[in-house]
């Protein structure tokens, strides 16, 4: 067993990871900073982020409007302390990554250009052409190399988090690169590992997106909030999943049915195109429902086009990815043809529970991103509401984690605890031997989450997802890790995603089952109405060996009210 010693860890090399390692760095240079990530930081799925990043940056936009549109979005779900920092802590990052060299696409007078996305009251997105997530992402890993003391662990893959006396103490991973069993040990940990979506197959997500981040935190005791929301992209390009940005949209574009006509008018008569996500997405299922789907030469997948034929002269100005993407995967010019497109997975509202200064309820341990429910999403994320939520709370939790560096020593590392991990991973998963083909599983699991606990959901639907998860982790118990050997055996990383995507799988099914109503990105057809006599509240799902415990926790609300919500 090898042991490394940092003051702060950060797991996860994504914006969030990057600029909390940043902020820890900057804090105080005589802490050390280790930031480990089961990838290269700059094939992060943050890198992929398109259309652009909310901030209000104008005088004619204000902050009440940036959290009401937040709040909104949310279907009320979010805590509107929450949203209201978290609204006010955003355009200091905008310039501060500015400054550090992030291009921002800019108007002809030099001011940073926004554009407008979904349900939006004010055109606050700012953004790098389509490829916002690159750009920061770019500027963010230069400026952490500029500092000796942040330490970047690359291809470390964390099996699981040992927490003592409800405190830190250690995370345990795998070096990817020779298998080596690794214990890292800090002072205090940020959680920065991105969100789950890869537990569906329909999805704009990196296959590295497994949710390992809240898995690891769940075993150990963490409570996970609202993981049942999950959001669905309207427009994942067919067959790929590939994201065609919501910015193609807000510029523009139209949906179109096989009838060739926009249908949005029906669904949400004033944004149209440019409703929020959960909205659109079940308009285009819905039109796919009534048979005004279009079949084309991508067998049975049924799909919308999307169009952007009029506007060919911005496509290489403002949409040139998206552009470069059609191309490429489809062999299709936007410019002359149409796009298929149907709802994808995209983004996971909930995650490990964390209050509005980024800390979890384990003494040391923090959080920011996707992998973390502050919440400020609430059952609907808006679009453009993501990258600055990365680089508004990593910054914090970094200072924070810093803060809190600096006033504990190193705990001692529970070797017992450690141990069984080192015999868990090589004792049992490796020497399993029944047989069962880990891709498979995972495969089987996918599918059965994109049928029954997808866009649509019902009592009879998810309740057959939560049988289909139950066997597959009998299943999971017999599996056969063929590859023995040493060196990037993935077949292992697989198996241990695939751990926890079952066990998260669990908690999206079982909370959605008992939310008897439907808000945000959480449709039950058998409850189609918002129900906030009952439900106006947080879910919290807490690990037992016998599956996920529910609580409840109460929503706060500041200034708006929950009302109707008309788009
Ligand atoms: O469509 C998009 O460009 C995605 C943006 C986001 O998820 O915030």
């Amino acid at each position: 067993m090898q042991i490394i010693k940092e003051d702060v860890l950060i797991l996860g090399g994504g914006m969030a990871g990057l600029r909390a390692a940043v902020a820890a760095a900057e804090y105080n240079k005589n802490i050390s900073v280790g930031l480990v990530s089961k990838l290269y930081p700059l094939r992060s799925h943050s890198v992929s982020a398109e259309g652009g990043t909310s901030a209000v940056l104008s005088p004619k936009d204000n902050f009440d409007l940036h959290s009401y549109d937040t709040i909104k979005g949310s279907d009320y779900l979010a805590d509107q302390d929450a949203v209201e920092k978290f609204v006010r802590l955003v355009p200091e990052q905008i310039y501060t990554t500015d400054h550090w060299g992030c291009p921002w696409s800019r108007n002809p007078d030099g001011t940073i250009s926004q554009r407008d996305f979904g349900g939006l009251s004010y055109p606050r997105a700012t953004f790098a052409a389509d490829k916002t997530g690159f750009h920061v992402m770019q500027t963010l890993f230069s400026r952490a190399l500029k500092y000796d003391n942040i330490h970047i662990y690359n291809e470390y893959f964390a099996t699981s988090l040992i927490v003592e006396n409800n405190s830190f103490n250690a995370i345990t991973t795998i070096n990817l690169k020779n298998s080596e069993y690794t214990v890292f040990q800090g002072k205090s940990l940020i959680f920065a590992a991105g969100g789950a979506g890869r537990l569906y197959q329909f999805s704009t997500y990196a296959h590295s997106v497994s949710g390992d981040g809240d898995a690891i935190a769940y075993r150990a005791g963490l409570p996970l909030k609202d993981l049942e929301f999950i959001q669905f992209h309207p427009t994942g390009l067919v067959p790929s999943g590939i994201l065609i940005t919501e910015a193609a949209r807000s510029e523009g574009g139209y949906l179109l049915n096989n009838e060739g006509k926009r249908f949005m008018e029906k669904y949400a008569a004033t944004k149209l195109e440019k409703a929020p996500r959960d909205i659109v997405s079940r308009a285009i299922m819905w039109e796919i429902e009534a048979g005004r789907g279009v079949k084309g030469k991508y067998g049975d997948t049924v799909y919308v086009n999307l169009d952007l034929r009029h506007m060919a002269d911005i496509l290489e100005e403002k949409l040139p990815m998206i552009t470069d993407i059609a191309k490429r995967f489809n062999g299709i010019d936007p410019a002359e043809e149409l796009i298929p497109v149907r709802p994808a997975t995209h983004y996971t509202m909930g995650g490990i529970h964390v209050n509005n200064d980024t800390e979890t309820p384990v003494q040391g341990i923090y959080g920011a991103g996707e992998n973390v429910c502050i919440s400020i999403h609430g059952a609907n994320r808006l679009g453009s509401n993501s990258t600055n939520e990365c680089l508004a709370f990593g910054n914090l939790a970094g200072v924070k984690a810093a803060e809190y560096a600096m006033s504990h020593s190193m705990p001692s590392l529970n070797n017992d605890k450690a141990k069984a991990e080192e015999t868990r991973l090589w004792d049992d998963l490796m020497k399993r031997d029944g047989g069962e083909n880990v891709a498979k599983i995972r495969e089987d699991l996918r599918i059965s989450m994109d049928a029954n606990v997808g866009v649509f959901r019902t009592e009879d639907g998810i309740n057959n997802g939560i049988r289909n998860i139950k066997a597959l982790q009998e299943r999971f118990k017999k599996i056969t890790i063929g590859d023995k050997s040493k060196v990037f055996n993935l077949e292992l990383e697989w198996a241990l995603e695939v751990g926890f995507m079952l066990d998260l799988a669990e908690v999206i099914a079982k909370g959605a089952v008992l939310r008897k109503e439907s808000r945000g990105g959480h449709y039950r057809k058998d409850y189609p109405e918002r129900d906030d006599a009952n439900f106006l509240k947080h879910t919290m799902a807490t690990y037992s060996t016998e599956g996920p415990k529910f609580t409840y926790i109460p929503v706060t609300i500041t200034k708006w009210k929950p009302a109707p919500r008309v788009y």
